[in-house]
């Protein structure tokens, strides 16, 4: 390949690919049907008893014990306590609202940078996440409905200056709950405390990000790293005493308008509430 050949500027995302994160967009004219199936998988005894055991049949192997009973290291007993108490919680309470510092500390758990640019050695920032190239294509967004510190509105947090970014205001509560209700289906699902939850994560995709060094495969490890980010927002979640659930059920047309995505590789790929 020419050396000389400009790849940020190249299309690198084929047509099948953009065909399929259309596919598996969800409408709001989906989203009951959808919320159908998924109460007729989980009001099903049969079905949740056989998801939740299942394991890949391998047939006749030799198998070996694993030796996990041997007394741990301070920092792994703190993952461990921090792994038997996760979980996702859809409940928040009305008395409890987070405050500006509890979302500041969540977000620099959850996200952030653990090693500045050395220019000297070129080493590049890095963060408490591995990623795919170093190329992090996951953007975090927060939508604010609780937080008495920050307007009523949507935020980029930005991880190098620590700062949230206004990027759309809410005229009131009232222009919030519409919103939150075209966007995440607040009031038709009822899965999650939408009315007492603090604020929402989105976390966005710039697949672009990702895709122009590893063309269609950037796509996997987008999804992956929105992965790791949403289990570090269990874990700082958990290790801070607040609640949070991941939200896989989103209008994604009505969000990518709420953040103001400016390109088609730009997608949602998951929200999550939180509260106390
Ligand atoms: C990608 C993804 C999407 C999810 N979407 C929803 C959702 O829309 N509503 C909900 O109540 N829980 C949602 N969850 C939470 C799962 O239901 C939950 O993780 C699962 O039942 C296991 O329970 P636990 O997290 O408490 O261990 C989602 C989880 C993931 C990882």
């Amino acid at each position: 390949m020419a050396k000389t050949r400009n790849l940020l500027f190249e299309p690198c995302i084929s047509d099948i690919s953009y065909d399929f994160l259309e596919h598996s967009k969800l409408y709001s004219y989906q989203a009951k049907e959808y919320s159908e199936r998924l109460n007729a998988v989980m009001s099903s005894d049969y079905f949740m008893r056989n998801i939740s055991h299942h394991s890949i049949e391998l047939g006749f192997c030799e198998e070996y014990d694993l030796v996990i009973n041997t007394p741990l290291p301070p920092l792994a007993k703190a993952l461990n306590q921090l792994n038997q108490e996760r979980s996702s919680q859809r409940n928040y309470d009305p008395d409890n609202k987070l405050s500006l510092q509890d979302l500041s500390q969540f977000l620099y758990l959850s996200y952030s940078i653990t090693q500045r640019f050395d220019p000297l050695l070129l080493i590049p920032p890095r963060r408490n996440i591995p990623s795919g190239g170093g190329l992090y294509p996951i953007d975090v967004y927060v939508i604010n409905q609780l937080i008495e510190e920050l307007p009523l509105g949507v935020f980029l947090y930005d991880l190098f200056s620590s700062k949230l970014k206004l990027i759309h205001a809410f005229k009131d509560r009232e222009e919030l709950k519409v919103a939150l209700n075209t966007t995440l289906f607040a009031e038709q699902k009822n899965d999650i405390d939408y009315s007492n939850s603090s604020a929402f994560m989105v976390l966005g995709a710039e697949l672009e990000r990702s895709c122009f060094k590893y063309l269609d495969r950037g796509i996997r490890w987008a999804m992956i790293e929105a992965g790791e980010i949403v289990q570090s927002m269990y874990l700082a979640s958990g290790s801070l005493a607040m609640r949070t659930c991941a939200i896989g059920g989103f209008n994604d047309e009505a969000l990518a308008q709420l953040i103001s995505y400016q390109n088609p590789s730009q997608i949602t790929l998951l929200a999550l509430s939180l509260g106390k």
